[in-house]
Protein backbone atom coordinates (compact mmCIF):
# COMPACT_ATOMS: atom_id res chain seq x y z
CA UNK A 1 0.00 0.00 0.00
CA UNK A 2 1.35 3.59 -0.59
CA UNK A 3 0.66 6.58 0.44
CA UNK A 4 1.18 10.31 -1.33
CA UNK A 5 1.00 13.61 1.52
CA UNK A 6 0.58 16.47 -0.53
CA UNK A 7 2.34 19.55 0.89
CA UNK A 8 1.66 23.06 -0.62
CA UNK A 9 2.66 25.71 2.21
CA UNK A 10 5.30 28.01 0.62
CA UNK A 11 6.75 28.55 4.75
CA UNK A 12 8.68 24.90 4.57
CA UNK A 13 9.25 23.41 7.93
CA UNK A 14 7.83 26.42 9.45
CA UNK A 15 4.11 26.05 8.08
CA UNK A 16 1.52 25.40 10.27
CA UNK A 17 -0.52 23.06 8.27
CA UNK A 18 2.81 20.68 7.89
CA UNK A 19 1.62 19.93 11.60
CA UNK A 20 -1.43 18.51 10.93
CA UNK A 21 0.21 16.63 7.76
CA UNK A 22 3.21 15.34 9.95
CA UNK A 23 0.75 14.19 12.64
CA UNK A 24 -1.32 12.30 9.91
CA UNK A 25 1.76 10.44 8.82
CA UNK A 26 2.80 9.39 12.04
CA UNK A 27 -0.84 7.54 11.85
CA UNK A 28 -0.45 5.98 8.68
CA UNK A 29 2.89 4.87 9.82
CA UNK A 30 1.43 3.48 13.08
CA UNK A 31 -1.16 1.77 10.96
CA UNK A 32 1.70 -0.26 8.80
CA UNK A 33 1.48 1.83 5.42
CA UNK A 34 4.27 3.45 3.11
CA UNK A 35 3.71 7.22 2.55
CA UNK A 36 6.17 9.80 0.07
CA UNK A 37 5.48 13.08 0.35
CA UNK A 38 5.57 15.72 -1.89
CA UNK A 39 6.05 19.55 -1.84
CA UNK A 40 4.15 20.80 -4.39
CA UNK A 41 5.82 24.51 -3.13
CA UNK A 42 9.06 23.06 -4.41
CA UNK A 43 7.87 22.20 -7.63
CA UNK A 44 8.08 23.52 -11.26
CA UNK A 45 5.24 23.79 -12.18
CA UNK A 46 3.52 25.82 -15.13
CA UNK A 47 -0.24 27.33 -15.35
CA UNK A 48 -2.38 24.50 -17.52
CA UNK A 49 -2.11 25.92 -20.91
CA UNK A 50 -5.92 24.59 -21.83
CA UNK A 51 -4.26 22.68 -25.01
CA UNK A 52 -6.04 19.70 -24.72
CA UNK A 53 -3.43 17.99 -25.53
CA UNK A 54 -3.84 15.57 -22.16
CA UNK A 55 -7.37 14.78 -23.74
CA UNK A 56 -6.19 13.99 -27.63
CA UNK A 57 -3.18 11.76 -26.48
CA UNK A 58 -2.92 11.58 -22.71
CA UNK A 59 0.03 13.29 -21.74
CA UNK A 60 0.80 16.74 -20.99
CA UNK A 61 2.77 18.38 -23.15
CA UNK A 62 4.53 20.83 -20.74
CA UNK A 63 7.95 20.11 -19.74
CA UNK A 64 8.00 20.68 -15.69
CA UNK A 65 7.29 18.18 -13.25
CA UNK A 66 3.70 17.63 -13.09
CA UNK A 67 4.08 14.42 -15.50
CA UNK A 68 6.35 12.80 -12.95
CA UNK A 69 3.93 14.02 -9.81
CA UNK A 70 1.07 13.00 -11.66
CA UNK A 71 2.53 9.40 -11.86
CA UNK A 72 3.20 8.94 -8.61
CA UNK A 73 -0.35 10.03 -7.66
CA UNK A 74 -1.67 7.52 -10.23
CA UNK A 75 0.02 4.28 -8.37
CA UNK A 76 -1.37 5.70 -5.03
CA UNK A 77 -3.50 3.66 -3.07
CA UNK A 78 -4.07 6.48 -0.83
CA UNK A 79 -3.96 10.66 -0.62
CA UNK A 80 -3.34 13.36 1.87
CA UNK A 81 -3.95 16.55 0.30
CA UNK A 82 -2.91 19.34 2.24
CA UNK A 83 -3.05 23.31 2.14
CA UNK A 84 -3.36 26.69 4.01
CA UNK A 85 -5.99 28.58 3.79
CA UNK A 86 -5.30 31.23 1.17
CA UNK A 87 -7.99 34.09 0.87
CA UNK A 88 -10.64 31.16 1.30
CA UNK A 89 -9.31 29.18 -1.32
CA UNK A 90 -6.21 26.51 -1.19
CA UNK A 91 -2.66 27.97 -1.77
CA UNK A 92 -1.79 28.89 -5.83
CA UNK A 93 0.68 26.51 -5.82
CA UNK A 94 -1.80 23.37 -5.09
CA UNK A 95 -5.13 25.22 -7.38
CA UNK A 96 -1.66 25.21 -9.65
CA UNK A 97 -1.26 21.81 -9.78
CA UNK A 98 -5.21 21.12 -9.92
CA UNK A 99 -5.82 22.79 -13.09
CA UNK A 100 -3.43 20.83 -14.65
CA UNK A 101 -5.72 17.65 -13.62
CA UNK A 102 -7.95 17.56 -16.53
CA UNK A 103 -7.61 14.21 -18.02
CA UNK A 104 -7.82 13.25 -13.74
CA UNK A 105 -11.36 14.70 -14.36
CA UNK A 106 -12.15 13.41 -17.34
CA UNK A 107 -10.76 9.84 -17.39
CA UNK A 108 -11.88 9.35 -13.39
CA UNK A 109 -8.11 8.80 -12.69
CA UNK A 110 -8.86 8.82 -8.85
CA UNK A 111 -11.10 5.61 -9.10
CA UNK A 112 -10.82 3.37 -6.03
CA UNK A 113 -8.02 5.61 -4.09
CA UNK A 114 -9.28 7.36 -1.11
CA UNK A 115 -8.45 10.37 0.49
CA UNK A 116 -8.42 12.99 3.02
CA UNK A 117 -7.57 17.11 3.49
CA UNK A 118 -6.18 19.01 5.77
CA UNK A 119 -6.01 22.65 6.14
CA UNK A 120 -4.78 25.67 8.82
CA UNK A 121 -6.69 29.27 8.74
CA UNK A 122 -5.53 32.10 10.55
CA UNK A 123 -9.00 33.36 11.52
CA UNK A 124 -11.39 31.89 9.36
CA UNK A 125 -14.08 29.22 8.70
CA UNK A 126 -11.66 26.15 7.51
CA UNK A 127 -14.63 24.10 5.64
CA UNK A 128 -14.52 25.70 2.36
CA UNK A 129 -10.78 24.96 1.84
CA UNK A 130 -11.64 21.30 2.93
CA UNK A 131 -14.08 21.46 0.54
CA UNK A 132 -12.00 22.37 -2.31
CA UNK A 133 -9.59 19.83 -2.23
CA UNK A 134 -11.92 16.90 -1.27
CA UNK A 135 -14.22 17.88 -4.22
CA UNK A 136 -11.39 17.88 -6.39
CA UNK A 137 -11.00 14.41 -5.13
CA UNK A 138 -14.35 13.37 -5.77
CA UNK A 139 -14.50 14.88 -9.34
CA UNK A 140 -11.80 12.67 -10.19
CA UNK A 141 -13.15 9.39 -9.23
CA UNK A 142 -11.79 9.33 -5.59
CA UNK A 143 -13.54 8.64 -2.51
CA UNK A 144 -13.41 10.94 0.73
CA UNK A 145 -13.09 9.82 4.50
CA UNK A 146 -13.06 13.18 5.84
CA UNK A 147 -10.50 16.93 6.24
CA UNK A 148 -8.88 18.19 9.60
CA UNK A 149 -8.89 22.18 9.84
CA UNK A 150 -7.67 24.21 11.82
CA UNK A 151 -7.96 28.33 12.93
CA UNK A 152 -5.21 28.93 14.66
CA UNK A 153 -6.68 32.18 16.29
CA UNK A 154 -8.57 29.56 18.04
CA UNK A 155 -5.14 28.85 20.14
CA UNK A 156 -3.19 25.73 21.23
CA UNK A 157 -5.70 24.12 22.43
CA UNK A 158 -7.78 23.84 19.34
CA UNK A 159 -4.63 22.88 17.38
CA UNK A 160 -3.17 19.90 19.63
CA UNK A 161 -6.86 18.62 19.01
CA UNK A 162 -6.56 18.97 15.62
CA UNK A 163 -2.80 17.38 15.39
CA UNK A 164 -5.01 14.38 17.14
CA UNK A 165 -7.66 14.19 14.44
CA UNK A 166 -4.93 14.44 11.93
CA UNK A 167 -3.18 11.37 13.50
CA UNK A 168 -6.44 9.43 13.98
CA UNK A 169 -7.36 10.06 10.05
CA UNK A 170 -4.57 8.68 8.86
CA UNK A 171 -4.60 5.47 10.65
CA UNK A 172 -8.21 5.65 9.24
CA UNK A 173 -7.17 6.01 5.05
CA UNK A 174 -5.05 3.12 5.88
CA UNK A 175 -8.08 1.31 7.53
CA UNK A 176 -10.47 2.42 4.65
CA UNK A 177 -8.17 1.09 2.00
CA UNK A 178 -7.84 -2.39 3.43
CA UNK A 179 -11.82 -2.71 4.14
CA UNK A 180 -12.03 -0.88 0.44
CA UNK A 181 -14.57 0.88 2.67
CA UNK A 182 -18.11 1.50 0.69
CA UNK A 183 -19.66 5.41 0.84
CA UNK A 184 -22.42 4.78 -1.06
CA UNK A 185 -23.66 8.69 -1.36
CA UNK A 186 -20.24 8.98 -3.33
CA UNK A 187 -20.82 6.51 -5.55
CA UNK A 188 -23.43 7.48 -6.58
CA UNK A 189 -22.19 11.03 -6.76
CA UNK A 190 -19.34 9.28 -9.07
CA UNK A 191 -22.72 7.92 -11.18
CA UNK A 192 -24.19 10.90 -11.76
CA UNK A 193 -21.13 12.77 -12.73
CA UNK A 194 -20.72 9.83 -15.33
CA UNK A 195 -23.87 10.35 -16.85
CA UNK A 196 -23.65 14.03 -17.03
CA UNK A 197 -19.96 13.92 -18.49
CA UNK A 198 -20.93 11.06 -21.50
CA UNK A 199 -22.94 13.61 -23.15
CA UNK A 200 -19.89 15.99 -23.27
CA UNK A 201 -17.43 12.84 -24.20
CA UNK A 202 -19.66 12.43 -27.71
CA UNK A 203 -19.64 15.69 -28.27
CA UNK A 204 -16.08 16.17 -27.94
CA UNK A 205 -15.27 12.71 -29.71
CA UNK A 206 -13.36 13.78 -32.15
CA UNK A 207 -10.91 16.15 -30.45
CA UNK A 208 -10.69 14.36 -27.43
CA UNK A 209 -9.64 10.23 -28.63
CA UNK A 210 -7.80 9.69 -25.65
CA UNK A 211 -10.52 10.60 -22.88
CA UNK A 212 -12.88 8.22 -25.62
CA UNK A 213 -10.68 5.19 -26.00
CA UNK A 214 -10.12 5.16 -21.87
CA UNK A 215 -14.20 5.49 -21.76
CA UNK A 216 -14.86 2.73 -24.41
CA UNK A 217 -12.23 0.58 -22.38
CA UNK A 218 -14.20 1.32 -19.11
CA UNK A 219 -17.15 0.20 -20.55
CA UNK A 220 -18.74 3.89 -19.92
CA UNK A 221 -19.77 4.89 -23.59
C1 LIG B 1 -1.45 34.90 1.01
C2 LIG B 1 -2.17 34.52 2.27
C3 LIG B 1 -3.54 34.49 2.30
C4 LIG B 1 -4.24 34.14 3.46
N1 LIG B 1 -5.59 34.13 3.43
C5 LIG B 1 -6.28 33.80 4.56
C6 LIG B 1 -7.70 33.81 4.57
O1 LIG B 1 -8.35 34.12 3.58
N2 LIG B 1 -8.34 33.47 5.73
C7 LIG B 1 -7.64 33.12 6.85
O2 LIG B 1 -8.26 32.81 7.88
N3 LIG B 1 -6.28 33.08 6.87
C8 LIG B 1 -5.58 33.42 5.75
N4 LIG B 1 -4.21 33.40 5.75
C9 LIG B 1 -3.49 32.91 6.95
C10 LIG B 1 -3.04 31.45 6.76
O3 LIG B 1 -4.11 30.65 6.31
C11 LIG B 1 -2.58 30.83 8.09
O4 LIG B 1 -1.52 31.60 8.63
C12 LIG B 1 -2.14 29.39 7.89
O5 LIG B 1 -2.02 28.75 9.14
C13 LIG B 1 -0.81 29.31 7.15
O6 LIG B 1 -0.49 27.96 6.97
P1 LIG B 1 1.01 27.49 6.70
O7 LIG B 1 1.81 27.92 7.92
O8 LIG B 1 0.90 26.01 6.58
O9 LIG B 1 1.47 28.17 5.46
C14 LIG B 1 -3.52 33.78 4.62
C15 LIG B 1 -2.10 33.82 4.60
C16 LIG B 1 -1.44 34.20 3.45
C17 LIG B 1 0.08 34.24 3.43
Amino acid sequence: MKIIAIRSSPRGKNSNTLKLLDAALDGVAAAGAEAEVIDVAKLKLKYCAACNACHKTGVCPIKDDFNGSLEKLLAADGIIWSSPNYMTNVSAQLKTLFDRSPRVTHEQLFEGKYAFSLTTAGSRDVGFVLDVMNNFMKMCGGTVIGGVGCTMAQGPLAMEAAIGKSYEMGRDLVEAIREKRSYPDQDALHHAWREGFRHVIIANKEEWPHNVDHWIAKGWL
